[in-house]
């Protein structure tokens, strides 16, 4: 989710505004998180159908059109990119320097190629998102080394949350395990609240930042954790397709992304695949 600017006036008039404008974060119900269970499941499921399909020679149309037709027709869902503010496919496939969005395209994939393939389905009103890197054939230790430690950046940022956790602790811890390895960490998108709605504005996760500060998560709070992390500097250039958004210095760029559910005790995955639940009871 692009980040929302903050709009500040001054005296009165600003705590009209912030009374009235500032969104409150859902809570979610018993029932609803029932729910997200349901469509997270679905997502992760879509991930760990498409993954033998991710081979040099596909491509990322293809790849579109799998994806397409197993959420319709098999999971009776909805994908959630297909229209969403204009966008023209159903999942995302970002290639190599695409930091994230990348439109599937007629273009093949080729050995050494790293991918990120990213699903919000609905089911039943509600939105599972998740994301994952594929490495096509043999890949450079370079992109190896960018995704795993992008993977390690967001299963440290999941472990983080529980009750009293504040927002500021999972960017924070983000940031530092990213920049310990000189990578650097894209700064105009974050994670976000989800539920019936795909980006619930009010609960922005920012994949940098302070400790100690920002929101602090209590129980029934569902959002993504979903960093971007590029070999080379954070900026970012959007091609003039209007969605796709690449390094500025063509640097490799990896995304890992989970949907999580902050627990009573703690958090629990909405969108595990079973490939992580050695690493996730
Ligand atoms: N799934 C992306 C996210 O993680 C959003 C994609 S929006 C689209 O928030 F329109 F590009 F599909
Ligand atoms: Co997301
Ligand atoms: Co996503």
């Amino acid at each position: 989710m692009r980040i929302s600017p903050k709009v500040y006036t001054i005296g009165q008039t600003w705590l009209a505004i912030r009374m009235v404008k500032l969104p409150k974060i859902h809570i979610k119900s018993s029932e609803e998180i029932a729910k997200m269970r349901v469509a997270g499941r679905l997502a992760a499921e879509v991930l760990e159908m498409i993954e033998p399909y991710v081979k040099p020679g596909i491509s990322t149309l293809e790849l579109n059109d799998i994806c397409h037709n197993y959420i319709v027709n098999h999971q009776n869902a909805i994908p959630a990119c297909l229209n969403y503010r204009g966008f023209p496919k159903s999942i995302c496939t970002s290639v190599n320097h695409v930091v994230c969005h990348g439109i599937p395209n007629e273009r093949q994939l080729k050995i050494g190629d790293v991918i990120n393939i990213d699903v919000t389905v609905i089911k039943d009103d509600y939105h599972g998102d998740t994301s994952k890197m594929f490495l096509v054939g043999e890949c450079s230790i370079m992109a190896r080394r960018l995704t795993r430690i992008t993977q390690e950046c967001l299963y440290l940022g999941i472990q983080a949350v529980k009750p009293g956790t504040k927002l500021g602790d999972i960017g924070a811890i983000i940031q530092k395990h990213a920049e310990a390895h000189h990578y650097s960490v894209v700064r105009e998108y974050c994670g976000h609240g989800i539920g019936r709605v795909f980006h619930e504005d009010a609960l922005q996760v920012l994949h940098y930042g302070t400790a100690g500060t920002g929101i602090e998560l209590v129980a029934g709070m569902t959002f993504t954790i979903e960093p971007m992390i590029n070999a080379g500097k954070r900026f970012i250039r959007l091609l003039p397709d209007g969605w796709t958004v690449v390094t500025k210095d063509h640097s490799l760029s990896a995304q890992w992304e989970h949907t999580v559910l902050v627990t009573e005790t703690g958090v629990e995955i909405l969108t595990k695949r079973k490939e992580e639940q050695p690493f996730f009871s």
